[in-house]
């Protein structure tokens, strides 16, 4: 009977058959301890001289670091092993003997494991890594599903930019020019007003020359826009999202946080609303710390971190300076100099996981802001519709899979948040 290591709970007392890789091995003369992998998880073997047989006994014997092998044994339970179940070894089918293995137990630097990354996410915390990012994105899609929210795929080419010209990957559509989508966010407006509640999730690019541990070139983004949704019910979808998405993680992941060694006591605090406060606050808040700040600047990194650090759930910053965001964003009715806006700053100096806001819905007001901005009228006559076309208060926002990763993982740097990242001069593999 052939099943996967996460299915042999099922199979105790039984013979099973696992196609797996060696991980590890020990050996102790007469018996062979073997612990093996096969992606779903990880299982001790045990292979006794005196009673496996000579050929699988050899077999065992000639195992290096991530051979391929078929192992047939019986699954006992065993508490004190790390998953709970051992094997006893009854036959080894080796597929193949694996020779030089580039990723050894010993301690390699960066740009060696990077360019190995491809044998690289074989290894445990690598897993453990993939594994949560695949668990935050089914909480995601979960999350919308299950509150009405329809899934729409914004194309992924565009013939113009939309959160600002300078990061734009360009490429030849044919005679045009085109450029690869670096937010899906005026196309999920339209969606919008065709289907009420609808979110995108999908790859989005940045040609930017920022080499930093929050930055990559190529990232997936989460884009849900809301048809008659203000500013403020905005920001309760945003700290419900984010508190399903860590409470999904806690439940389902425990293992690998554990590989990770998080201190799930931090995450353990993420649910309920979190902390609001006014970009004018948070000026006055690094004025007190001594930071000095004039406003109307944006907060690099160390100013998110301080601001963050009062905190122990994610906190938003509210109504930036209308100068410094996006064209789009709506201006506070009551002070038109800041926009209904909001960044999301994760705990423990994660940074900005959200940005998000309500968006312009006066026809008169998107002309001007086209005008101030210098956009090509023609290019977006059909974002300037919606405006004309029975146009109602609408919201959105957009979170970062990857910093979101990092953050709940609790990662030093994105690159490891992502199969193959797309960083400044990484193209490979
Ligand atoms: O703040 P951003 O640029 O917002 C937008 O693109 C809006 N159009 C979203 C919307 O309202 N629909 O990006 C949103 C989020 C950031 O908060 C951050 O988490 C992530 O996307 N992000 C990046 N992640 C990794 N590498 C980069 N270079 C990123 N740039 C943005
Ligand atoms: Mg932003």
């Amino acid at each position: 009977m052939k099943c996967t290591i996460r299915e042999v709970q099922h199979h105790v007392g039984e013979t099973v058959t696992i196609g797996c890789w060696l991980h590890k091995k020990r050996s102790s003369g007469k018996i062979q301890f073997l612990q093996l992998r096969d992606g779903s998880g990880y299982i001790q073997a045990i292979a006794v001289k005196s009673e496996v047989g000579e050929a699988a006994w050899e077999a065992a014997s000639k195992l290096t670091q991530e051979s391929s092998l078929y192992v047939t044994g019986r699954v006992k339970e065993d508490p004190r092993s790390k998953g709970g179940y051992e094997l006893d070894v009854e036959g080894i089918e080796i597929l193949q003997l694996t020779e030089e293995y580039p990723i050894t137990p010993k301690e390699h630097g960066t740009d060696f494991l990077m360019d190995h990354r491809h044998l690289w996410i074989r290894s445990p915390r690598q897993r453990a890594i993939l594994v949560i990012r695949a668990q935050i994105v089914q909480a995601i899609q979960q999350f919308f599903n299950e509150r009405g929210f329809h899934l729409v795929d914004p194309p992924i080419l565009t013939p113009s930019s939309c959160e600002g010209t300078t990061n734009l990957f360009h490429t030849k559509y044919f005679d045009e020019d085109a450029y690869l989508t670096q937010s899906g966010q005026l196309y999920m407006e339209a969606a919008a007003m065709a289907l009420g509640r609808v979110y995108s999730f999908g790859p989005t690019f940045r040609a930017e020359k920022s080499k930093t541990r929050r930055h990559l070139i190529e990232f997936w983004m989460i884009e849900p826009e809301m048809a008659f949704v203000d500013h403020v019910e905005n920001l309760q979808v945003q700290e419900q999202l984010i508190g399903h998405i860590v409470q999904s993680v806690l439940t389902n992941c425990r293992k690998e946080l554990e590989t990770l060694e998080r201190d799930v006591s931090k995450l353990e605090q993420v649910q309920g609303t979190f902390p609001r406060m006014t970009y004018d606050e948070a000026v006055a808040f690094l004025h007190s710390k001594g930071f000095e700040f004039e406003w109307g600047e944006d907060f690099g990194a160390p100013h998110e971190t301080a601001i963050a650090e009062q905190f122990a759930k994610p906190v938003f910053i509210t109504h930036y300076p209308t100068a410094i965001k996006a064209f789009y964003m709506k201006p506070d009715p009551q002070r038109p100099e800041v926009v209904l806006c909001a960044d999301l700053i994760a705990p423990e100096g994660y940074g900005e996981i959200i940005g998000g806001s309500q968006r312009i819905d006066d026809p008169e007001l998107i002309e001007l802001r086209f005008q101030e901005h210098e956009l090509s009228k023609e290019a977006y006559q059909w974002y300037l519709d919606l405006r004309k076309y029975g146009s109602v208060p609408h919201s959105g926002f957009g979170l970062g899979l990857e910093r979101t990763v990092a953050w709940i993982c609790g990662l030093d740097h994105v690159r490891e948040t992502i199969p193959f990242p797309r960083l400044l001069y990484r193209l490979y593999p």
